[in-house]
């Protein structure tokens, strides 16, 4: 076999903990030597971290791996790994269906990288999906140039059993991370330079750390004592979890950010029951006016299925009308798919596809409007914001984030980068704010 020239083309698809898991998975692979190369051709390793949340991630999949043949053809040494979500779903069988890869991990099988690569290269083909009773991630990884912002993982796995998902089953069951290794990571990180962190988990409300109970309130609290932290924020939280020890601290903690990604997906009694979400929305809206009460500038986000399974038109339009109650400040929104081991997968009357694509337009044109009435209603603020670098478009233009977690476009000079400056806000766009400096007085560090 010709020896591999010890380059990795990694592509990761599906959530923030996926996103997270690539870089431990980055960091293990520099350490066998492998750099990143960012095209599949070029590399010698390729390995995909992958989502199985909807049937159309897990087709993606399906059709990237299947374009990888071609190569695999061409360079008969090339080592293809799938990993993540659907490699835990599907285990061995994708070995039988794709000849072509080499090896299957499953998300706790992440640390075994650098052996399955190892076993690859002496030519042994495997699966390991082994789901593990205690393993939330133990390892540290820093990234070696980890920019401004950086994630966290704080727990793993879900025990809610959402009727319409499949992540209880790929991830398995919920696992905290102890505090002292979550605050070791983050010390870490910031003396790398990092600023603002993302603490990360299916379900972070119902965070609890195996050593000493502490709960996620608690462990704010302690991240928020890290020196040289600026800003924290943490997704995802659960609606029916969301205690007023969560709400008190994001009120009371000055590096926490006025921002809550607070998932409803639905705004209908009866879907709600379906789906096993564990609230009403007439107790869904109560927190949301709880956490308003405390956090008045908290901007809030949610996520919201279409045409789940015996979703009526009235169902939706309660939908509709949630939105226009709670008026997000950001939404993702899906149609409906049925995914494997689900309840809902075997539930009858399920939608047509042009109904649910209908309904999923109709509300992201409603969505559209509140998001771009909401952001013109900052016109006028102050915010101040973390500047991380060039804006993407717009000459002159740098970019950041307010504590609400708006994009904030504003003229300003590179060196800002990296540093909190106050910007007027002048105009309110659909996805972003523009705005213009206030000078210094001295306070702000960069
Ligand atoms: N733990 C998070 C969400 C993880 S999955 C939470 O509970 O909010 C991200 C989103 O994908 C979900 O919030 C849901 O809106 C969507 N989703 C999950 N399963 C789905 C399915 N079968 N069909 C369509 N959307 C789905
Ligand atoms: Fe899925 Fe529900 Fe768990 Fe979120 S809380 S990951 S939607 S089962
Ligand atoms: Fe997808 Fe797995 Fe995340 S299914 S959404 S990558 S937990």
């Amino acid at each position: 076999m010709i020896e591999p020239s010890k380059k990795v083309c990694l592509r990761t698809f599906g959530c923030q903990m996926n996103a997270y898991d690539s870089l431990r998975m980055a960091g293990m692979l520099a350490d066998m030597g492998y750099a990143q190369v960012e095209e599949p051709d070029a590399a010698d390793l390729i390995v995909l971290n992958t989502c199985s949340v909807r049937r159309l991630a897990e087709e993606k999949v399906y059709s990237y791996v299947g374009e990888l043949k071609r190569l695999k053809r061409e360079k008969p040494w090339l080592i293809i790994g799938v990993g993540g979500c659907v490699a835990q779903q599907e285990g061995d069988k994708l070995l039988r269906r794709l000849p072509h890869l080499d090896f299957v991990f499953g998300p706790d099988a992440v640390p075994s990288l650098p052996g399955l690569v190892g076993d690859a290269l002496r030519g042994k083909r495997q699966a390991m999906t082994k789901l593990g009773p205690s393993a939330a991630p133990s390892q540290i990884i820093i990234p070696t140039a980890p920019g401004l912002r950086a994630m966290v993982t704080v727990m793993t796995g879900c025990d809610n059993f959402c009727s319409y998902c499949v992540v209880p089953y790929v991830r398995g069951r919920e696992r905290s991370r102890p505090a002292g290794e979550v605050l070791q990571e983050v010390n870490a990180l910031v003396e790398a330079g990092v600023r603002e962190i993302t603490l990360l988990g299916q379900n972070v409300n119902s965070y609890h750390d195996p050593d000493s109970g502490l709960d996620f309130a608690g462990l704010l609290a302690r991240v928020n004592e890290v020196k040289d932290l600026w800003r924290i924020r943490f997704t995802t939280s659960h609606p029916k979890d969301l205690g007023q020890g969560l709400i008190e601290a994001m009120a009371g903690l000055d590096k926490v950010m006025e921002q809550m990604h607070l998932p409803a997906q639905s705004g209908s009694n009866r879907m709600l029951k379906a789906m096993n979400r564990g609230y009403t929305r007439e107790k869904y809206l109560e927190q949301v006016r709880r956490l308003r009460e405390k956090v008045p500038a908290v901007a809030l986000g949610s996520d919201i299925i279409v045409g789940f399974p015996g979703e009526s038109q009235e169902d939706f339009e309660q939908s509709l009308s949630l939105l226009r109650e709670v008026r997000y400040d950001f939404l993702y929104s899906f149609k409906y798919s049925d995914r494997p081991f689900t309840r809902a997968g075997r539930l009858e009357d399920k939608l047509d596809e042009d109904t649910k694509g209908s309904r999923l337009v109709e509300l992201q044109a409603l969505q559209r409007v509140i998001g771009l009435q909401e952001h013109q209603a900052q016109v006028g603020r102050v915010e101040e914001v973390l500047v991380e670098g060039p804006a993407k478009h717009g000459q002159g233009l740098m970019s950041g984030r307010s504590r609400a977690g708006r994009v904030v476009n504003f003229p300003g000079p590179p060196e800002l980068t990296g540093s909190l400056v106050m910007v007027r806000i002048t105009q309110g766009r659909e996805n972003s704010l523009a705005g213009e400096l206030i000078p210094a007085t001295g306070e702000n560090t960069a």
